[in-house]
């Protein structure tokens, strides 16, 4: 393989799964079952290639308006998922934890990831988030709630609060921002995705819908990357002194 920079942390919104099944005549649902087919492949790819974070948006907050056969599928098939992958994931060293507001969720489905995580929570390789019942807003909405609770009760003040501290109160709390992020099915919107924390990330969009994001793609997406020069504000020349 020919790249030369690996991004430590990687988001995807993974987007297109009802027009893929859409241009072949079939329910939206079976759209999904092949998304699921890329998520596995995705997982094990950056893997392999030494990605430390993947953030995968599954499911967001906005999702659960949706007709309720296909939300009822889409917990099924994150069932699915878990009870399938649980043992791969574990051989791969690969820590997954469910990202969102986890409390909406049916509660046969959220004590399935609960043992999940556990399962994983040893694993020292791939950080695995799936973003489920997510919301940026409401992420940063929580964030500032607990942080005005533990404020009233004089467990940190005004002063405390600056980007490093703000951070901590998020579901990302331990991670470090995505580096890239990558967007399929050609959409030039964020869709409620991490709002804090795609600040200084690069943002790659292509026209591939999801259930056709092969590991090449992904491949093509961090060579992409790998030319980009992150300047975070600065400029070039600014880049290399210490
Ligand atoms: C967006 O496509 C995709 C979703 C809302 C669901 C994503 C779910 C999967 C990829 C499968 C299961 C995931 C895991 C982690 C096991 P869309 O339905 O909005 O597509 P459209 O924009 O073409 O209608």
């Amino acid at each position: 393989m020919n790249q030369k920079k690996i991004p430590n942390h990687i988001a995807i919104i993974m987007d297109g799964n009802g027009r893929w099944a859409k241009k072949r005549f079939q329910p939206r649902i079976f759209g999904h079952r092949e998304g699921m087919k890329r998520v596995k492949e995705v997982v094990t790819y950056c893997s392999k290639v030494g990605v430390k974070a993947l953030s995968l948006f599954a499911f967001s907050s906005e999702n659960w308006n949706r007709p309720k056969q296909e939300v009822n599928f889409l917990m099924s098939l994150l069932e699915e998922y878990v009870k399938k992958e649980v043992k791969e994931l574990a051989d791969n060293n690969v820590k997954l934890k469910f990202i969102g507001d986890l409390q909406k969720i049916p509660e046969r489905y959220f004590n399935l990831i609960k043992e999940s995580e556990k399962k994983l929570e040893h694993c020292t390789g791939l950080h695995l988030n799936i973003a489920l019942s997510y919301g940026g807003r409401q992420d940063i909405l929580n964030a500032v709630k607990k942080i005005c609770k533990k404020c009233s009760e004089k467990k940190c003040s005004e002063s405390d609060i600056d980007e490093k501290f703000f951070s901590q109160y998020l579901y990302t709390a331990q991670i470090p921002d995505p580096d890239f992020l990558i967007r399929t099915s050609g959409e030039m919107r964020i869709s409620n995705f991490f709002l804090w924390q795609l600040a200084y990330t690069e943002i790659y969009v292509t026209d591939t819908l999801w259930p056709d994001f092969s590991e090449k793609h992904l491949e093509k997406a961090i060579e992409n990357y790998s030319q980009r020069e992150r300047r975070f504000g600065k400029i070039s020349e600014q880049l290399n002194e210490n």
